[in-house]
C-alpha cells in the first residue's frame, strides 16, 4: 500500500513565509496526503501569539498532523518558565495533534531531541537523553510485527561535524539503535535545508531525511517541504519548492551545525543572520 506524507519543518510562526505557507495549504487541500508531519520549530520565539497562529493554521488542515518540539518552541525570554515548565506553551496545541500515528502498514514514532538547558552553549543544539531514547525505542518495539516505522525528530541525529564539533549529543547511539530496529528513516528539520543521506552504523545503514524551512529564515535554499511516497519499495522523496528547483539541487550533501547561511569567500568572520534586526541572531 502506498502512503503519501507531507514532511514540513521549521515554519517559525512569527517569521513564517506566508506565500509558501499558502501554497502548502493549497497542496494539502488538493492532494489530501495521509498525514502531515512537522519536525519542529513551529514558532520563532515561542510567543503566545505565535502558537495561536500555529493553532489556527493546523486546525484548518484536513489530515492528521504530528509536530515535534523544536528548540524555538520553548520560552526564549521567560527563563523561569523555560526551567520550570518548558513545554507548557507547546502543550496548548497538543489537543490538535497526533502524538504517534498508526497508518496502514506504517507507524510514525516521535523522538525528542530538545532540552530546557545544557552544560554547553548554544542550547539550541540537539541532545537525546537516555529517557527520550528509551521512550522512542519502547514505542517502536510495541509496534505490531509487519508494520514499518518512521521516526520523527527536530534535530538531525548527526553527532559530529567534519571538524569534530559535537552536534546532537547521543546521536550516534540513537542512530545505531534505530538501525538495529530497521526503521525506514529518521525525519528531521532544524538546519533549514533539505537532505537525504544514509548514515552507516554498527547495526547497518540508517536513512536520514531532512526537510527545509517554510520560514523567511532561509539557509542556502528557498522555502520547501518534502513529499514522501512510502511504498513496498521504500521512501521516495520530492523536495517541493516554488522555484521549480529539482530535488537533487535542493538537497545538501552533509548535515551542517545549524540554520545559519554557509559562509562565502569574502564574508566577514562572524556569520550574518537573516532574521530582522529586532530579533537577536539565534540558531
Ligand atoms: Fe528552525
Ligand atoms: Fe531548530
Amino acid at each position: 500500500m502506498t502512503v503519501t506524507l507531507f514532511h514540513l519543518s521549521d515554519i517559525h510562526f512569527g517569521l513564517e513565509d506566508t506565500r509558501a505557507l499558502a501554497w502548502v495549504e493549497e497542496c494539502i487541500e488538493a492532494e489530501k496526503p495521509t498525514a502531515v508531519l512537522i519536525t519542529g520549530d513551529l514558532t520563532m520565539r515561542a510567543r503566545h501569539r505565535e502558537f495561536a497562529a500555529a493553532c489556527r493554521w493546523i486546525s484548518a488542515l484536513g489530515p492528521p498532523v504530528t509536530v515535534e518540539v523544536g528548540n524555538h518552541d520553548m520560552p526564549y525570554f521567560n527563563l523561569v518558565e523555560r526551567f520550570t515548565d518548558p513545554y507548557r506553551r507547546f502543550r496548548a496545541i497538543e489537543a490538535l495533534l497526533e502524538k504517534q500515528l498508526d497508518l496502514p502498514g506504517l507507524a510514525i514514532v516521535p523522538l525528542k531531541t530538545v532540552t530546557r538547558a545544557q552544560w554547553r552553549f548554544p542550547w539550541s543544539n540537539g541532545w537525546i537523553t537516555d529517557k527520550a531514547l528509551a521512550e522512542t525505542l519502547a514505542a517502536i518495539d510495541a509496534v505490531p510485527a509487519g508494520r514499518r516505522v518512521i521516526v520523527t525528530a527536530h534535530h538531525p541525529l548527526t553527532e559530529r561535524d567534519p571538524h569534530g564539533k559535537r552536534l546532537t549529543i547521543n546521536g550516534t547511539a540513537a542512530m545505531a539503535e534505530l538501525a538495529k530496529r530497521k526503521v525506514l528513516a529518521i525525519l528531521s528539520g532544524h538546519v533549514h535545508d533539505a537532505f537525504d543521506l544514509t548514515a552507516e552504523t554498527p547495526n547497518g545503514p540508517l536513512r536520514m531525511i531532512g526537510a527545509g524551512t517554510l520560514s523567511r529564515r532561509i539557509r542556502s535554499s528557498p522555502p520547501s517541504y518534502n513529499c514522501l511516497t512510502v511504498s513496498d519499495d521504500g521512501i521516495q522523496v520530492c523536495v517541493r519548492n516554488l522555484q521549480d528547483i529539482s530535488t537533487p539541487e535542493m538537497q545538501i550533501d552533509k548535515v551542517p551545525e545549524n540554520a545559519l547561511p554557509p559562509r562565502q569567500p569574502g564574508d566577514p568572520v562572524a556569520p550574518v543572520a537573516t532574521v530582522p534586526p529586532t530579533d537577536p541572531p539565534v540558531h
